[in-house]
């Protein structure tokens, strides 16, 4: 053995505090953008049944929420609303007064610090549940550019910090970016959801959204998840357009994606760590087959470690939770 020569990788594992002082990716709890929905109604909590310790909130209860946010150290939040009515056109979603826009409202007035971003998207408002308007069976693209302005303008009036346009019609930040400078928001920045694949991952916050399709898929406008240089594709034009971050959506089979769009464009790479990652993992726990607080640091970790600057989460709670207890 005296003669072989090779690495000693080892050294730098020996104990804890020398991990850490060659540790390269770091958690923070600014990283973290925690979603919630809210919905119509008096003193509501329905915890969502395919996302234990997610819930559909009335606004009389979301000041109690928010505090236990921001007492954790959390900056920013993104709401999505769940509507009583629906209709053709998903008008709740561009109504001075719809959920999402009182929602608004209430947060900045209490907690005018937080940061809050404003999910723009038709599905959770539409009777057809598609990010767009339908007509004859097809979800129509440029009909949906006007709607999808309106709601961010509206977003925009009602306090929102940041816009983020989730509904993945072409030329949606262009149809944004230019409806809120029209209105005299030129300094409201755009989170694009540009990489947003078509994903099962998705199926537990349609429970909680109650936005599922009613016919169809989503597969014209959302992306394949075969597919990588569309992806390319997909950021360039955003930010040509205007986007100010850049969303990557699911994340956890999608970190080569987060790669990707990291290393290929400068502004901030935001990874969704989508409603059925999160379903899974506490579906596993809920069994006890793995340890959900070492899983869930590790698979953040890893988001971070692949390139993205922030993660939207439902674990964003129980995270800062435990770096503080760290
Ligand atoms: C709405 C929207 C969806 C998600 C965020 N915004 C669902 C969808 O596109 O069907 C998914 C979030 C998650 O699964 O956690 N367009
Ligand atoms: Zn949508």
């Amino acid at each position: 053995m005296k003669h072989l020569q090779f690495s000693r990788h080892r050294r730098l594992r020996q104990t804890a505090n020398l991990r850490a002082m060659v540790r390269e990716t770091h958690l923070h709890t600014e990283d973290f953008i925690y979603p919630l929905f809210v919905v119509d109604g008096a003193n509501k909590k329905i915890e969502v049944a395919s996302m234990p310790g997610v819930y559909n909130l009335s606004l009389d209860l979301l000041e109690a929420e928010l505090q236990e946010i921001v007492d954790l150290g959390i900056k920013s939040i993104i709401l999505f609303g769940v509507p009583d009515e629906k209709d053709e056109v998903g008008s709740g979603a561009y109504h001075d007064h719809g959920i999402v826009q009182q929602g608004i409202k209430l947060t900045k007035e209490k907690f005018p610090e937080l940061v809050v971003v404003a999910d723009t998207c038709l599905c959770e408002f539409t009777s057809h549940g598609h990010c767009g308007v339908v007509e004859n069976g097809q979800v129509l693209n440029d009909p949906s550019l006007d709607l999808l302005a309106k709601t961010a303008v509206s977003q925009a009036e009602a306090g929102a910090d940041i816009i983020a346009p989730s509904n993945m019609m072409d030329g949606f930040v262009a149809a944004i970016r230019y409806g809120l400078d029209e209105a005299g928001f030129q300094h409201i920045p755009i989170m694009s959801y540009a990489v947003k694949y078509s994903s099962a991952f998705y199926g537990p916050f349609r429970d909680a959204a109650q936005s599922a399709p009613s016919f169809g898929d989503r597969k014209t406008y959302q992306m394949d998840p075969a597919n990588r240089l569309e992806a390319f594709r997909e950021a360039e034009s955003d930010i040509q357009e205007g986007a100010d971050f850049l969303i990557v959506k699911p994340a956890l089979s999608y970190m080569d994606i987060i790669r990707d769009v990291k290393n290929n464009f400068t502004v901030p790479v935001v990874a969704y760590n989508v409603s059925g990652e999160y379903a899974m993992v506490k579906a596993a726990a809920a069994n006890g087959w793995i340890n959900e607080k070492e899983i869930v640091m590790e698979m953040l970790t890893s988001m971070k470690r692949a390139g993205s600057d922030l993660i939207i989460t439902y674990f964003a709670k129980d995270v800062a939770r435990w770096l503080k207890d760290n």
